[in-house]
């Protein structure tokens, strides 16, 4: 060969590189085009997530997935609705085990944009298209007194402890079942521990220790209304108190109850929440225990890493109670406090606070109280602590 053939062969190859560096690029290209020009959420759902989740959003069965892992139903709304976008937007993006799921859950956050993804939620979120079922952003944070209108599946633990003598400790222990899109049963066993003050012969104040369970409760409560476009749930409670508790050691007064209250809490785009509640309290021996009124009230912000990681909510609450009794006066406390959720999924949280009264500080004390509660919808306890 001369040198004449060598020129050719290596143009030809140069050439023929050009063209296969050229064509690869074009196909890359036109694969990234290929999802980059789909707008639609349906179209995205189609080409991304319907392979496994299925057309229909019921998730195709095992054999046609290759893995054993049970798909959810996205059309079952008492799952699809509970849930918030931006949660599953973060699931899409990072793949399951951002929430602790499976990584069969694939991460799609390089494959498809943000807003593609929320298209794509978007669509998963109409599979269920009943608009009675209140979205999962209206599950706000639960604040330590302000009862919430989200109904719920839930199990509470609460503490409260008084930070001087005499010393008071009460517990609660609450497990909540939602009912349907709208309601919600409650049954609720509290108990107490606490120094009971007595007088001595000689007029002096001795205390000595009392505990026993308090008047036991069970509630229904109903979603009234709720609208995403103004970020507003409202619901109504009712609970009944039976007369159970200790009465030896003041921890009950021995008699029925009834606490009809109307629960709302409102998004505010950008800025937190507010959660709001009022209620009275109905005796049914009222000459002896005077009925009361109460009014609640919660303002936070919730901060989450990333968009999506665990969430940590700041919240301040205000409280006022009356007895209708002539003489009484309003009490008054502030409650500084936090929730943070502690398991990866979110479905385990805690909260803990400072009540403060800043009315009537001689006969009321400040205390320290906290709760615990288990979203058992998302997974059993011992779940989702780990991706
Ligand atoms: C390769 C199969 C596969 C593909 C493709 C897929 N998913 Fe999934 N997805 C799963 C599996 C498996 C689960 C269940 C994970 C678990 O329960 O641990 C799941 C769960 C989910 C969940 C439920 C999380 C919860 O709260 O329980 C959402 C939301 C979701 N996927 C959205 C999407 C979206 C949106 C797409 C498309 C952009 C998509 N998935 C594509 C396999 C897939």
């Amino acid at each position: 060969m001369n040198q004449h053939h060598w020129t050719i062969i290596g143009i030809s190859a140069a050439a023929g590189l050009f063209v296969l560096i050229l064509s690869d690029g074009a196909l890359t290209g036109s694969r990234k085009n290929g999802f980059a020009s789909l707008k639609k959420g349906e179209d995205i759902y189609l080409a991304a997530c319907a392979s496994c989740h299925g057309v229909d959003g019921r998730g195709n069965d095992r054999s046609s997935v290759a893995f054993e892992k049970a798909l959810p139903d996205f059309s079952d709304c008492a799952f699809t609705s509970r849930e918030t976008t931006a949660d599953w937007v973060g699931i899409a993006t990072h793949g399951g085990p951002v929430k602790a799921f499976s990584p069969l859950m694939p991460a799609f956050g390089d494959a498809l944009s943000r807003n593609q993804l929320e298209k794509a939620v978007a669509h998963v979120k109409k599979f269920c298209p009943k608009k009675k079922w209140p979205q999962g952003e209206f599950n706000l944070p639960k604040a330590l007194n302000t009862g919430k209108a989200f109904p719920e599946n839930e199990v509470a633990w609460s503490l409260s402890c008084t930070v001087e003598e005499p010393v008071t400790i009460g517990g609660k222990f609450v497990v909540a079942r939602r009912i349907g899109a709208r309601h919600q049963i409650e049954a609720a066993i509290p108990f107490e521990v606490k120094q009971v003050e007595r007088e001595r012969a000689d007029g002096s104040t001795a205390t000595r220790w009392g505990e026993g369970a308090g008047d036991m409760a069970v509630a229904w409560k109903s979603v009234l209304w709720h609208s995403q476009r103004i970020g507003n749930i409202a619901s109504v409670t009712l609970d009944v108190f039976f007369p159970t508790g200790d009465e030896h050691d003041e921890i009950s007064d021995g008699i029925f109850a009834f606490e009809p209250a109307f629960a709302m809490g409102q998004i505010i785009a950008g800025i937190g929440f507010v959660q709001l509640q009022a209620g009275a309290e109905l005796s049914t021996v009222p000459h002896r225990v005077p009925h009361g009124v109460f009014w609640r009230g919660a303002f936070g912000h919730t901060f989450r890493r990333g968009g999506f990681g665990r969430a940590f909510s700041p919240m301040v609450e205000v409280l006022g109670a009356k007895e209708l009794e002539d003489g009484t006066a309003v009490e008054w406390d502030v409650v500084p406090q936090f929730q943070l959720a502690l398991s990866q999924r979110q479905h385990i949280r805690m909260g803990l606070g400072y009540l403060i009264p800043v009315s009537d500080f001689s006969d009321r004390q400040m205390k320290v109280m906290a709760y615990l509660i288990w979203d058992w919808f998302d997974g059993g306890f011992a779940e989702g602590w780990h991706p």
